[in-house]
């Protein structure tokens, strides 16, 4: 499975699960640009790339502007002349239940976390359906598959991205463009680590693995699926989760 000449963008690479993607990508041949809000330690990560052997480019990019998002892309484009590999992970939190919820809350993550892969897969489409190849991975959750309490703006928008998932890759199968979701379970990153300890015991309780999952769980994942040898698989939920939901 290897990358070598194909060039990825990773959406929330700074840190986390969009990090590790970038890395193993990178490991795997690909050329790697980086697309976050967080400068300095996308920076890190470009070393970390560019340590493996390949290009790296770091983007000041906000998923949830369009107007960010083509100037961001526009460069890999410029520079690169293509983009063959898109990995949607970037991704927000505001919890809270339903009745308690502030239409900031609910609008702030379905603006980052669907529109902002909306946004991403109109910069890469076209120039994918015209080379013959693409491959685009959805981020999305094990809660968009189960449910639970007090995340209805984040489920929405995670549900969301699956249905985007079915719909794009429908449109584009045909022309060599594959798109396909990853669920990740409970994972060990910044984004779950803020949570109680009583709720992290309660989550470990339900996982038969028995362990939280790692961003590297998630990254190979998406590798396989960035992967030429993955070309017949399309529209798909790859659920990576430790066997804590099975569809
Ligand atoms: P994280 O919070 O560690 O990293 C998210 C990254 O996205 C950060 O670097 C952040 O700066 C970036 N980001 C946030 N808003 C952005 C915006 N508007 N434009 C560009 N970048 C932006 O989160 P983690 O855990 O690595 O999650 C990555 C993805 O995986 C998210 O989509 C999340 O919903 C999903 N996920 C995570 C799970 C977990 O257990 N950690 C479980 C299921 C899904």
């Amino acid at each position: 499975m290897n990358l070598n000449e194909r060039v990825a963008v990773v959406t929330g690479a700074a840190q986390g699960i969009g990090r590790a993607c970038a890395l193993v990508l990178a490991e795997a041949g690909a050329d790697v640009a980086v697309a976050d809000l967080n400068m300095e330690k996308m920076e890190a990560v470009a070393k970390e790339i560019e340590a493996a052997g390949r290009r790296a480019m770091v983007l000041s990019v906000d998923v949830s502007s369009a107007e960010s998002v083509k100037a961001g892309f526009g460069k890999v484009l410029e520079t690169w002349k293509k983009i063959d590999i898109l990995v949607n992970n970037a991704g927000i939190v505001r919890d809270n239940l339903i009745l308690r919820m502030k239409d900031e809350d609910w609008d702030t993550v379905l603006r980052v976390n669907l529109d902002g892969a909306y946004h991403c897969i109109k910069e890469v489409l076209s120039g994918m359906v015209r080379q013959r190849y693409g491959r685009i991975i959805n981020i999305s959750s094990v809660v968009a598959r189960a449910g639970n309490a007090g995340q209805a703006n984040y489920i929405a928008s995670k549900a969301g991205l699956i249905g985007l998932t079915k719909a794009v890759a429908s449109e584009v199968a045909r022309k060599n463009v594959t798109v396909n979701a990853v669920a990740p379970g409970f994972i060990a990153t910044s984004m779950t680590e803020k949570l109680p300890e009583e709720v992290r015991q309660k989550l470990l309780a339900v996982i038969p693995a028995g362990r939280m999952g790692t961003d590297m769980d998630i990254a190979y994942g998406v590798r396989f699926l960035a992967s030429e040898e993955a070309g017949y698989i399309t529209g798909q939920v790859l659920d990576i989760n430790g066997g804590m939901y099975m569809a």
